[in-house]
């Protein structure tokens, strides 16, 4: 792909660093910058409050992204509405929205399935919730392959004794392995679950839709956009009556001090003031992606994925895990007799940027390879020749681990 040019901080970084870290946080293309610039530049107004010009623009440009990002999820016959849409902090504040309203009339009859690949943000918010309710929380199985075990799957929903939420990462931060999970959505809907899909990782790399899920979460900073702004789809009439997860402003319809009316979706989850500046900049990222063609970019990780996974291979004393012909986004990777800090401090000497570590995703790094990894991952600004940087900087680190 021919992108480079449109991120300032690739063309005038004075460091030149190789930027390997993308599935922590992608870069930001300089348009979407500027989309945020010009907020704050010529209409620096609160939304929904304010009568005057400068608020009345800030509402209607924060409202226009609902359905850029509707646009954006939908497929087939599949319509996303507006009020299906809604902002939040991230991938994290979304999940937790979910289990705390979605969930929160859940008991010890529910159960929860998440899959052992998950972040810590798709597997936190439902331990707290199985404490204090009782919910059944549940771990599916990968099979050799790195894909979810369909037949577990099946097990676990079969044993249900009321609700079911299967909510699993379509493409796991930690392996780089993207899921059936079209099969993984109607398996679960045959049983009548309900289906939340962490799309974090994969909503930036390949077309993520909502016709097989009832919730999509995802961040704006990893789909090239700000960072502390987030989405969550929820299908309509799941959120309609839930407990509002946060309350305060803007959330409401009435207020006085005996009770408190509250607004309907997509407000009714957007209490106090939002980060009006991110969900704006979000718009123009989510527009930044279509520009380049979602089919270029997944193309383009994927090339770039063999490309790595191929080098990595050829590299003395380094084991690659989770290898896969499918493998998108990322290469996670270690060095025999090393620690995996040790060989990113020595990566980074040479301005060589991959994260280190558990990466979030503890659970399967400890259970499937008991240690911490180096993962090197990848955006549609990624050059073979950055990859070949890590190869030469590793097999330098070597010399001296
Ligand atoms: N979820 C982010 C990562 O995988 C932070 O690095």
């Amino acid at each position: 792909m021919n992108c480079r040019s449109d991120f300032a901080i690739l063309t005038d970084s004075p460091d030149g660093t190789a930027y390997l870290d993308s599935a922590a946080t992608s870069l930001t293309p300089d348009c979407v910058l500027e989309k945020v610039n010009r907020y704050y530049r010529y209409y620096n107004a609160n939304i929904h409050r304010g009568i005057h010009n400068w608020a009345e623009k800030a509402t209607v440009e924060y409202e226009a992204v609902r359905p850029i990002v509707g646009d954006f999820i939908q497929m087939g016959t599949t319509t996303v509405k507006d009020c299906e849409i809604v902002f939040s902090s991230g991938t994290t504040h979304s999940i937790n929205l979910v289990a705390n309203s979605f969930c929160a009339d859940w008991d010890s009859d529910d159960q929860v399935i998440i899959s052992e690949a998950e972040h810590h943000a798709n597997i936190v918010p439902w331990q707290q919730l199985r404490d204090r309710s009782g919910v059944k929380l549940q771990v599916v199985f990968l099979d050799e392959k790195g894909q979810i075990d369909l037949g577990h799957l099946e097990d676990l929903l079969k044993r249900g004794t009321r609700r079911s939420l299967v909510a699993t990462s379509i493409l796991p931060n930690a392996t780089g392995i993207l899921q059936d999970w079209q099969q993984i959505g109607q398996l679960s809907k045959m049983y009548d679950a309900t289906v939340l899909f962490d799309g974090a990782q994969s909503v930036p790399r390949i077309q993520t839709d909502v016709s097989v899920c009832d919730f999509l979460v995802f961040s704006g900073h990893k789909i090239y956009g700000p960072t502390g702004v987030g989405v969550l789809y929820a299908r309509q009439g799941l959120l309609d009556d839930a407990p509002p997860y946060m309350s305060g402003g803007d959330m409401i319809k009435t207020v006085n001090f005996a009770e408190t009316t509250f607004n309907i979706m997509p407000w009714r989850y957007e209490a106090g003031t939002q980060n009006i500046a991110g969900v704006i900049g979000l718009g123009r990222a989510i527009q930044w992606v279509q520009e380049q063609g979602i089919d270029n970019i997944t193309a383009h990780e994927a090339m770039i994925s063999d490309y790595a996974q191929e080098a990595l291979k050829s590299v003395d004393r380094v084991s690659v895990f989770f290898p896969d012909s499918s493998k998108l986004g990322l290469i996670v990777f270690a060095v025999d007799n090393a620690q995996s800090s040790d060989v990113a401090t020595l990566l980074n000497a040479q301005q060589v940027a991959v994260r280190s570590g558990y990466l979030c995703a503890e659970p399967i790094l400890r259970n499937r390879l008991g240690r911490g990894v180096i993962r090197a991952s990848f955006g549609c600004y990624t050059t073979t020749e950055e990859i070949d940087r890590l190869i030469t900087a590793l097999q330098k680190s070597l010399q001296t681990l």
